[in-house]
């Protein structure tokens, strides 16, 4: 045979598939996503997340340890109040547990990076999104809570605002709100592109966010969609999101690679926790090598354009980038 190019030429031997790798990566661009709830010496394990746990605030200090040893240095929080209501005030009360959690946390680990989610959810009697106009989300009444709930982080010392609820103006209403209270320096990731999902069920177990009634489909978007995101995400960053975020990962890196192309802020990918549940019930049955699933799926986000990683694997990922196992 005379063969010009030989694709294989390039595959033969480690030291040369590594010269030739064309996705690098880096721990700096993973964020951890951590549960905090009330009470006292609480570290509950999420049954449908095996190896992921609900913390309260004594317990946080032992695992932030563990993620500043592994090298993971920024983390998304996530509150899980132990009183709900109608209108959410667990959100943006100045002693919510995602407020007082960062005060703690600040204090004890200053080198940590704090993004903080944003959303009423998790604060509601009915666990939807924001406030209810008769069975369906007001948009605009809303939006008054979230840039609230907003502001009592970056008070409580949140590095990062990430606003996950999907209204129409949100990352406007709550930019304002930090300008105003001072925040000027005060990125927002925006969930922009956020879908539908059936991915989000172990979360909603975690966090006990399912909606009481109906879904979330006259906010969050259609699956079928593809132009509506890269309109998501170019309204964002009109209102001033300075990091765009796609939602889930997995079945979502069409969405990562068009939008990372288009776009000239940098775009974050999530692996949500029915991704994350998968991988573990296949790894616990022995169908799967569950290491290297982790790394195909993590190469895959950032081959695909993301330029931060959210992953409930994130100690995982970052041991095995440590080890030159991937990266
Ligand atoms: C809050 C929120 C959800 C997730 C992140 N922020 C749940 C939802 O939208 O129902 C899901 C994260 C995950 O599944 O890991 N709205």
């Amino acid at each position: 045979m005379e063969l010009i190019k030989r694709p294989r030429r390039l595959r033969g031997g480690a030291n040369l598939r590594k010269m030739v790798r064309e996705t690098r990566m880096d721990k700096s661009s993973l964020i951890y996503p951590l549960f905090v709830m009330e009470g006292n010496g609480i570290q509950e394990e999420i049954p449908s997340m095996e190896g992921q746990y609900r913390y309260s605030l004594d317990r946080l200090p032992y695992k932030l340890e563990q993620l500043e040893k592994a090298g993971v240095n920024s983390i998304m929080l996530f509150g899980i109040p132990d009183h709900k209501d109608e209108v959410g005030s667990g959100a943006y009360a100045q002693d919510g547990i995602v407020q007082k959690a960062l005060r703690e946390a600040k204090s004890r680990f200053p080198e940590m990076y704090y993004v903080t989610d944003v959303c009423m959810c998790e604060y509601t009697s009915h666990g939807h999104c924001g406030v209810l106009c008769g069975h369906d989300v007001d948009n605009d009444k809303t939006l008054e809570l979230l840039a609230k709930t907003a502001l009592s982080h970056a008070q409580a010392g949140s590095d990062m605002i990430a606003p996950s609820d999907m209204m129409d103006g949100r990352v406007a209403a709550i930019r304002k709100e930090l300008d105003l209270g001072g925040y000027t320096n005060i990125p927002i990731m925006s969930y922009a592109v956020k879908y539908a999902s059936a991915f989000y069920g172990p979360f909603r177990d975690a966090a006990g966010s399912a909606p009481a009634f109906g879904d979330r489909k006259s906010y969050q978007m259609d699956f079928h969609n593809r132009r509506e995101g890269m309109k998501e995400a170019l309204m964002d960053i009109e209102e001033g999101a300075d990091i765009i975020m796609v939602k889930p990962a997995m079945s979502y890196l069409d969405m990562v690679s068009e939008i990372s192309k288009a776009v000239n802020v940098p775009v974050a990918a999530y692996s949500v926790s029915g991704e994350y549940a998968m991988v573990k019930a296949a790894a616990k049955m022995g169908w799967i090598d569950e290491e290297r699933i982790i790394g195909e799926m993590a190469v895959g986000a950032y081959r695909a354009g993301a330029q931060i990683y959210i992953t409930y694997f994130a100690e995982e990922i970052a041991k095995m980038m440590e080890e030159g196992r991937i990266g």
